[in-house]
């Protein structure tokens, strides 16, 4: 199983300028380190504004200007730059993006789906891929011409499926795919996902809907506060015994067959001098409140926790 797409000690900041004069960096992503196999779905899971479209964003170069952003990305065993990236974006990486304002007003919804052609044979090709795909979900001929805000929301969403699937893409990352589609149109969404992880693309599917992420991933790798805590096997997620750090603990156990156990306090905005769980957690130790857990691998799970079962045998 071929590596797809490694992502190394990724960290993004921004930098502010309050009141025109203090320069202030907040960092949103810090250390990320993820990787994603041929024939494999890593969902990320995290909640609002812990960073997960603007790693999608960096993965395809379309970071706003003032991101500041250090680490490594390869794919396919090369350097990911900023020439990579664009050479490869809309062909072998697609994004499906979050919001369907990625859709450009003025442009047909069959056009913009089909994208530059280098000659009238290739958009003759894409216009036939388009029309089959756009069937599949259900966007008749007369779609193909309508501007985007002709569509409604549900219209929109497979619009961006369609477009990312039309692209043949050997990764796909999908930012959010399944918010505001009918039941049916989750379940083709998440069977299309696995589709192409049959057909040996790699995926990184964004969401926060943990469901979503059971259903249709391999390996989860859970998202906190900018921070990636866990990255673990699908399987694990079953039974809250089988997984290492607490916050992950705390998710399984709130979901609505494990009796909604909901977990109390906020995530922490910004720069933490700790481990980023630590105001939260019930098994800190002293060393947490100024001590930053390394991401590490355990048995095959990636954790960084100082403390999870297991952590301190042999220590
Ligand atoms: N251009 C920018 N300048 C400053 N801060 C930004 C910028 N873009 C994003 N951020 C901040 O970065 C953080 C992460 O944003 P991001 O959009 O990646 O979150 P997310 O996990 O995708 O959230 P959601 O689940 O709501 O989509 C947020 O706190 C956001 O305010
Ligand atoms: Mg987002």
């Amino acid at each position: 199983m071929g590596n797809l797409l490694e992502v190394n000690n990724l960290s993004i900041s921004f930098t502010q300028y309050v009141q025109g004069l203090n320069r202030h960096d907040s960092k949103v992503i810090s250390d990320l380190t993820i990787d994603i196999n041929e024939s494999e779905i890593v969902a990320v899971l995290g909640s609002s504004g812990s960073g997960k479209s603007l790693l999608a964003h960096s993965i395809l170069g379309i970071l706003p200007y003032n991101a500041n952003v250090t680490g490594e990305l390869k794919y396919k065993g090369a350097v990911l730059d900023q020439g990579l990236k664009e050479r490869l974006r809309g062909k072998e990486i697609c994004l499906i993006p979050q919001s369907v304002n990625y859709l450009d007003p003025l442009m047909k919804v069959s056009e913009q789906a089909i994208g530059e052609c280098k000659d009238e044979t290739e958009h003759k090709e894409k216009k036939l891929r388009q029309r089959e795909i756009f069937s599949k979900y259900g966007l008749d001929e007369s779609v193909d011409d309508l501007y985007p805000f002709e569509l409604s929301g549900g219209m929109a969403r497979k619009v961006l499926l369609s477009t990312a699937l039309i692209g043949d893409p050997d990764l796909l990352i999908a930012d959010e795919p399944t918010p505001g589609l009918d039941a049916k149109s989750v379940e083709e969404t998440i069977q299309d996902i696995r589709n192409l992880k049959e057909h040996g693309k790699g995926v990184l599917l964004i969401t926060h809907e943990i469901d979503v992420a059971l259903k249709t991933a391999d390996r989860i790798a859970i998202f906190y506060s900018g921070y990636v805590i866990e990255i673990n096997d699908v399987e694990n997620f079953k039974d809250a015994d089988n997984v290492l750090h607490p916050y992950t603990k705390a998710l399984i156990n709130a979901l609505p067959r494990n009796g909604f156990k909901l977990t109390e306090g906020v995530q922490p905005l910004g720069e933490v001098t700790g481990c980023p769980y630590y105001e939260n957690c019930p098994i800190c130790l002293d060393k947490c409140e100024n001590n930053i857990p390394e991401l590490e691998e355990h048995d095959g799970v990636m954790i960084r926790c100082f403390n999870f079962k297991g952590a301190n045998d042999g220590a």
